[in-house]
């Protein structure tokens, strides 16, 4: 292809961390390099923050090199609320207008945006001001709409589904009964507490039971389902969402409220699965134990999923691509088109038709009883988490090269 007008671009990631933000990146600046001559790319730190106040430096190939297994964002990110956007920060700034003025100033070409939800509506209002932007999807929550999934999710759901199968040979090694309730992250949606369920492909039984937040969620009902198979067995474990909610839509989190303030005098509200732990030792009694995988889920580099980041890297080859042919506005998007053998291609989505839904976990992959996936969410997720990376995070011994070593 001929050098388009690209010469120069802006690359920010933005909200959560996950892996394969690294890994999209250098396969954004690998594929321009490889059409562009002289290219230059400018990185912004912290997210959106960067673009507002200025904070930006030239990065250079070497930047990029060693960074496809690293977690976390060379560049940083920040969590800068899209309905603040149009408020003047402290100092009576406009944002937008900071932001389109560094983006001139620096003479971008393209300005390409790796973030989920707030992110990209944010990414959509730039582009209504007349900036050329290209979105990437990542997020462990998988709940952007458009793309058949983001990349960091298969590498969560990998740590997800091989925590489950780990925790489940700790807790039946006694033969007591107990239960333990493990809360996974995604507020909004319930893909990375579906992803429990691939303990199960290795012959694990797997969780007991899935809550998603795509349920309205009863204690009660929770406390039936857990007396009935505390009969059968002695172990008991659950997955649930951190986003559980109730029928009226109130986080279960917020049903019990500790007296306990934060440093800014807020009620201090617990997590989903502290409330469950509780309800279980008032109202049945047997040990029980809530864990909360926490940051845990999302920085595990040691258990990256080799699709998830092979694909990642490709989304990123494939986004420059849109730039250099002139695209804006576009996200970049992975398209399924078969489970069995998994096959995908790529796709330039107009941001705009995207940027304000949430991919909720459709009703089929869920059970009737609304307390398990089914056997469609099980196809959806197994293709996601394939593969092993020789990552920079396993420590090495000794400072022995790191690799597969067969005894
Ligand atoms: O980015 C999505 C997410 O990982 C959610 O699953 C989680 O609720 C949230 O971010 C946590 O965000 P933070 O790290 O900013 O507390």
């Amino acid at each position: 292809m001929e050098d388009a007008m690209i010469k120069r671009i802006g690359l920010l990631t933005s909200g959560g961390d996950c892996q394969a933000l690294n890994a999209t990146m250098r396969g954004v600046v690998k594929g321009l390099s490889n059409s562009v001559e002289n290219l230059e790319v400018y990185g912004f730190d912290d997210g959106y923050k960067g673009l507002i106040y200025g904070k930006y430096r030239m990065l250079t190939a070497k930047d990029f090199s060693g960074i496809l297994t690293q977690g976390g964002t060379i560049l940083g990110t920040s969590r800068q609320p899209f309905k603040l956007m149009r408020v003047p920060d402290e100092k009576g700034l406009d944002k937008v207008e900071a932001m389109k003025q560094t983006y001139y100033k620096l003479c971008l070409d393209c300005l390409v945006i790796l973030g989920g939800n707030g992110t990209q509506k944010t990414a959509n209002l730039l582009r209504e001001e007349g900036l050329n932007i290209i979105h990437l999807p990542k997020t462990i929550d998988n709940d952007l709409c458009g793309t058949d999934h983001c990349p960091g999710f298969g590498s969560a759901a990998k740590y997800i589904g091989t925590t489950f199968a780990e925790l489940e040979r700790d807790c039946h090694v006694y033969a007591t009964k107990a239960v333990t309730i493990v809360e996974v992250m995604g507020r909004d949606a319930g893909w990375l507490t579906a992803a429990s369920c691939l303990a199960r492909a290795n012959g694990a039984k797997g969780p007991d039971f899935i809550y998603l937040c795509e349920v309205p969620f009863s204690i009660d009902t929770f406390l039936k389902d857990v007396k009935a198979k505390l009969e059968k067995q002695d172990a008991v474990i659950i997955a649930v969402s951190e986003g559980v909610k109730n029928k009226d839509g109130r986080y279960i989190s917020e049903e019990v409220q500790s007296s306990a303030v934060d440093s800014f005098g807020h009620s201090y509200i617990a997590g989903a699965a502290k409330v469950l732990e509780d309800a279980v030792r008032n109202e049945i009694g047997c040990k029980v134990r809530s864990i909360e995988l926490n940051l845990m889920q999302r920085c595990a580099a040691h258990l990256a999923s080799a699709t998830d980041i092979q694909e990642s890297r490709m989304l990123g080859k494939t986004a420059c691509q849109y730039a250099l042919e002139g695209a804006t506005g576009m996200m970049a998007a992975v398209i399924r088109t078969s489970d069995k053998p998994y096959a995908t291609e790529f796709k330039a989505l107009p941001v705009c038709d995207i940027a304000n839904a949430i991919k909720s976990v459709p009703a089929d992959y869920i059970n009737d009883a609304g307390n398990d996936v089914t056997e469609k969410m099980v196809d959806y997720l197994t293709p996601l988490i394939q593969g092993e990376m020789n990552t920079v995070s396993r420590l090495a011994f000794a400072g022995r090269p790191q690799g597969n070593r067969v005894d």
